[in-house]
């Protein structure tokens, strides 16, 4: 076990990293995150920050032998520099993991591998024929990138032959997958967390709405059938165990029109539909993380509030200044998080805020009303 006033290095400096900076020294841990941009949203909350490349050797040795547990919030760092320090202190979740779920075809063939049930899909290597992969596939179909996807990022809709052509040119050169367009019912999402003695955790099922491929609102309680959730809920931690998760892990899935649930997407870190947690948790998706990578026992996963919604606050909603947000602020059931980022540019994530209510469709209501007085 690492106890409060242990080092937790964090690669990545976003805005996980920042709420999970907040929660680790709320429990009276050092924070020292290592970011290659400076003034980021994690670096303005932490005790030190190292600026420098992930793949810099001598700078991520210096700052591993410095931490008592190193983790990431950033699903791109590259694996192999992440492989080289993991001999020089604990690195939580391992390297694996992040190698997995960071790259689409390794991530798809671990579903099929294991046995999740996922869309079809078929990997297309650089410069192989695009077309003949969407085809066996079926068409329509969605082709993505192998690598450095997030937000909808590297994805292409192509709804029949005719969209092929232009999406074998955007794509030329690039390996991708080709998966099946799932014409869902619904988007759900569950984060689990694990501990080295193998205890799980499962965080109540969120709802997701997309918008532009960006997630705008989460819900929770999600409005879904219990047989739903409960697949949901062992899927995530089947995957906890199977990938041998140590820390927690966003499980992304589509429900199909006739309840079935198959699995997106793996992220080994907390999670965008997980933010909620802060407010309306016993215990947040990143205490959780604390808790796990430092050897802690895991916190409580209850809610307390009967709903919840969390909406996504975008640097759309700024133009050309920030919100006015008395509105919002006044409101006695909505919590206001901030970034911090200096510039608010379109579909970038700038903060987020949580409505409790009663039930989800009110809670739903409520933020939709609070979110257009933005
Ligand atoms: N095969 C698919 N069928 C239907 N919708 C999809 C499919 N793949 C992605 N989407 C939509 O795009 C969103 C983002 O895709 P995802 O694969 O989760 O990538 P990322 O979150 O890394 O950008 C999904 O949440 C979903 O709304
Ligand atoms: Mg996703």
């Amino acid at each position: 076990m690492i106890p409060p006033g242990g080092t937790i290095g964090v690669l990545g400096g976003g805005q996980l990293g920042r709420m999970l900076a907040q929660a680790a020294t709320r429990l009276g841990y050092r924070v020292h995150v290592y970011e290659p941009q400076a003034n980021g949203p994690a670096g303005a909350v932490a005790h030190a920050e190292t600026n420098a490349a992930y793949d810099d050797v001598a700078a991520l040795t210096a700052f591993a032998r410095g931490c008592d547990v190193v983790t990431y919030e950033f699903e791109n760092v590259p694996a192999a520099p992440l492989r080289a320090i993991a001999s020089l202190t604990r690195l939580h979740p391992h390297w694996s993991v992040l190698a997995t779920a960071q790259n689409r075809s390794r991530e798809k063939n671990w579903l099929r591998a294991n046995g999740f049930p996922h869309a079809a899909f078929a990997e297309v290597a650089a410069g192989a024929d695009l077309a003949a992969g969407a085809r066996e596939v079926g068409l329509p179909c969605v082709v993505k990138t192998a690598d450095f996807g997030y937000d909808g990022k590297g994805q292409l809709k192509v709804r029949s032959e005719a969209d092929l052509p232009a999406a074998t040119a955007r794509f030329a050169g690039q390996p991708v997958v080709i998966e099946q367009f799932v014409d869902f019912a619904c988007e759900i999402s569950v984060v689990v967390a694990r501990s080295e003695k193998a205890a799980v955790r499962v965080f109540p099922v969120a709802e997701n709405i997309h918008t532009n491929h960006i997630l705008e609102f989460s819900i929770v309680p999600a409005r879904v059938a219990p047989a739903v959730r409960a697949a949901a809920e062992k899927l995530a931690r089947l995957v906890a165990e199977k990938i041998n998760l140590v820390g927690v892990l966003g499980v992304e899935f589509f429900v199909t029109p006739d309840g079935h649930v198959l699995v997106n997407e793996l992220a080994p870190r907390p999670h965008n539909s997980g933010h909620w947690t802060i407010d309306a948790c016993v215990t947040s998706q990143f205490e959780q993380q604390v808790r796990a990578v430092c050897g802690l026992p895991l916190g409580a996963v209850e809610l307390t509030a009967p709903a919840v919604v969390m909406v996504n606050l975008l640097g759309d909603a700024w133009r050309d200044r920030a919100p006015d947000w008395s509105t919002l602020l006044a409101q006695p059931q909505v919590k206001l998080h901030l970034y911090g980022k200096a510039e608010p540019r379109p579909g970038r994530k700038m903060g987020h805020f949580t409505v409790t209510a009663r039930d989800a469709d009110m809670a739903l209501e409520l933020a939709r009303k609070y979110q257009a007085r933005l």
